[in-house]
């Protein structure tokens, strides 16, 4: 499959990566455009693809053209490859916010795959959200959901507004993991473990946690009931949670987070 990336930063090098290893695509048949020569350089030395500053000419070669731009740049990009593409390339759109109709109108495509991955792709851990136009073949749907499937978990909805609230989930939702585990390290020195043994401490209980659940099949919480015995630590700082509106301000940051998102796709 020859597949073009207009947009080479950490994502389209994700993208890039997991394609290569997973032996979809050759580095003989990828292209990638983007504006920082830096970067190109770096995709070029240690991938062996092709590299130009060109978006149209990265674009020109793609079964798939994979769009991995920050939203800020989708007009001028747009402009630039409007009424360029062939009507049997796939685009495949990362931008977050970038709606189906705006993609279409300014691209004058049909053909369009819209996705939300996130950043745990670069292991092969990530989880993306798509969607397509009545244009893609089964075939085409076939790439996508291989090239996605090469990242991570892949999840085909529908309804385009899921992309959005996926946004919100999955797409933010390694930044909130991030922080949870920051803070608790945090807390675990300021009660007086060492960094290293609290680093090693969260990180192992916040994946041990995330399997459990997956794998008991049981509710989260469930197993939060299971360890809060009455009257007990677990009881004790979960009432304190609760005091500080612990849920209601992750719901609101969710929300917040869904209406930037929405607000994106203008
Ligand atoms: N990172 C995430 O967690 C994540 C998760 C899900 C979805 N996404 C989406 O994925 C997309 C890419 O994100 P990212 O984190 O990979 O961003 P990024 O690292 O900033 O990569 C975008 C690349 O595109 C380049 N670029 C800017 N203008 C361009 C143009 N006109 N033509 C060609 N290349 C251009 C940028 O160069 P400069 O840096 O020089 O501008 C940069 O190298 C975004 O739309 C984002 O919403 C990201």
């Amino acid at each position: 499959m020859k597949i073009a990336f207009i947009g080479g930063g950490v994502m389209g090098e994700a993208m890039l990566a997991a394609v290569l290893e997973k032996g979809l695509s050759t580095p003989q048949a990828v292209s990638v455009s983007d504006v920082d020569e830096a970067r190109l350089k770096h995709l070029e030395q240690k991938y062996g693809v092709a590299v130009t500053g060109s978006n149209r000419q990265a674009a020109e070669t793609g079964d798939v053209v994979v769009l991995a731009i920050k939203p800020q740049n989708l007009a001028e990009v747009m402009t630039e490859l409007g009424g360029q593409l062939k009507s049997a390339q796939l685009v495949l759109s990362i931008i977050a916010g970038a709606r189906i109709d705006t993609l279409s109108l300014g691209l004058k495509h049909g053909c369009i795959a819209r996705v939300m991955p996130n950043t745990p792709a670069r292991i092969g851990e990530g989880v993306s959200v798509w969607t397509a136009t009545a244009e893609v073949s089964e075939q085409q749907r076939g790439w996508a959901s291989s090239i996605l499937g090469a990242m991570g978990r892949e999840l085909y909805v529908d309804d385009e507004r899921y992309i959005d609230m996926a946004t919100a989930v999955s797409g933010s939702g390694p930044a909130y993991f991030f922080l949870v585990v920051e803070s608790l390290v945090d807390a675990a020195v300021k009660i007086g473990l060492p960094r290293d043994m609290a680093q090693e401490l969260v990180l192992q209980t916040m994946l041990g946690s995330g399997h459990f659940i997956q794998k008991s099949g049981e509710e989260p919480a469930d197993l939060r009931r299971m360890v809060t015995s009455p009257g007990g630590t677990t009881a004790q700082a979960l009432l304190h949670l609760e005091k500080g509106g612990f849920s209601q301000l992750l719901i609101e940051a969710v929300e917040a987070a869904y209406d930037k998102a929405k607000r994106l796709g203008g």
